[in-house]
């Protein structure tokens, strides 16, 4: 495995390997890594030639500096962790390597899908979740990229700008990895006392049970029940909506297929987020 910092030095390799026919399997991260990164590294290494792996806290899409400040960075973890995958080639650039003087940030209309939920409660997040996996796209040209459906509304999003810019790349949505618990893994759990993981296990059991109400109650009033349940744990909500799992309005009256319950809730300060789909 190589690990590379300059872009510049990165693109000979990759470039080399493609003219070889290869295939090229990506997978994006911002360090911190964990064992839902390596079954996203493993998946791709199972059906493309090449796999690679960035590494890169990319600033633009924190709409919160302290947020940004407290994001765990453990470089030489996760090249260890890498290592002991058969992932081919890492990119850890800087920020001004990534957003060099050249480099012109794309716009996209994201409608609906910026309006609700993460683009609500943290704007102009996905323009630059948009920009930076647009950007490393352009430098790598993968195959296929591979994104965990934790992240769910952000996997729609990256869906709908892969059709909309017409790019020749294949998006590969994940299953969550979760630890015993039920807690879904996240680099965030790294700030996670011992304490704090058992009172976050209230999220997943929130998504449970508002899977299981949907058996017998409309979308609105699983809702509403659901809050109820979560609001007799300790964290702080800050959304929970059941959604279209394209369009990600928000249900009401109606089941659809594939109806999706997400939530974001606080531990102290460490923002977690879940989803689970409810049919
Ligand atoms: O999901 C993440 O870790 C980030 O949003 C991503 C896709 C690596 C872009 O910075």
């Amino acid at each position: 495995m190589k690990v590379y910092s300059k872009i510049s030095d990165f693109k000979i390799v990759v470039d080399e390997l493609k003219s070889q026919g290869k295939s090229i399997g990506f997978v994006p991260t911002m360090g911190a890594l964990h064992q839902g990164h390596v079954s996203l590294v493993n998946t791709s290494v199972n059906e493309c030639d090449i796999t690679v792996v960035s590494i890169f806290v990319n600033p633009t899409q924190f709409n919160n500096l302290e947020d940004l400040e407290n994001y765990p960075r453990t470089i030489d973890a996760d090249i260890n962790l890498l290592e002991s995958t058969n992932c081919t080639l890492v990119l850890a650039p800087k920020a001004d390597d990534v957003y060099s003087s050249e480099y012109r940030a794309s716009s996209l209309n994201l409608g609906n899908l910026e309006q609700v939920m993460e683009g609500k409660h943290r704007p102009g997040h996905f323009d630059g979740v948009v920009n930076v996996v647009n950007r490393f796209f352009e430098i790598i040209e993968p195959t296929k990229a591979y994104f965990g459906l934790k992240d769910f509304q952000q996997v729609a999003v990256i869906k709908y700008m892969v059709n909309a810019f017409k790019l020749p790349v294949e998006i590969v949505a994940c299953p969550t990895l979760r630890e015993t618990s039920g807690l879904a893994m996240s680099s965030r759990n790294k700030r996670l006392s011992e304490k704090d993981k058992q009172e976050s296990l209230i999220i997943h059991k929130t998504l449970l049970f508002a899977k299981e109400k949907s058996t017998i109650l409309n979308p609105l009033q699983v809702k509403e029940e659901s809050i109820i349940f979560f609001n007799s744990g300790s964290l702080k909500l800050e959304y929970f909506e059941i959604v279209n799992p394209i369009t990600l309005e928000a249900l009401t009256d109606t089941w659809v297929e594939g109806a999706t319950a997400c939530i974001v809730a606080f531990c102290g300060d460490v923002r977690l987020i879940d989803n689970l789909k409810l049919d």
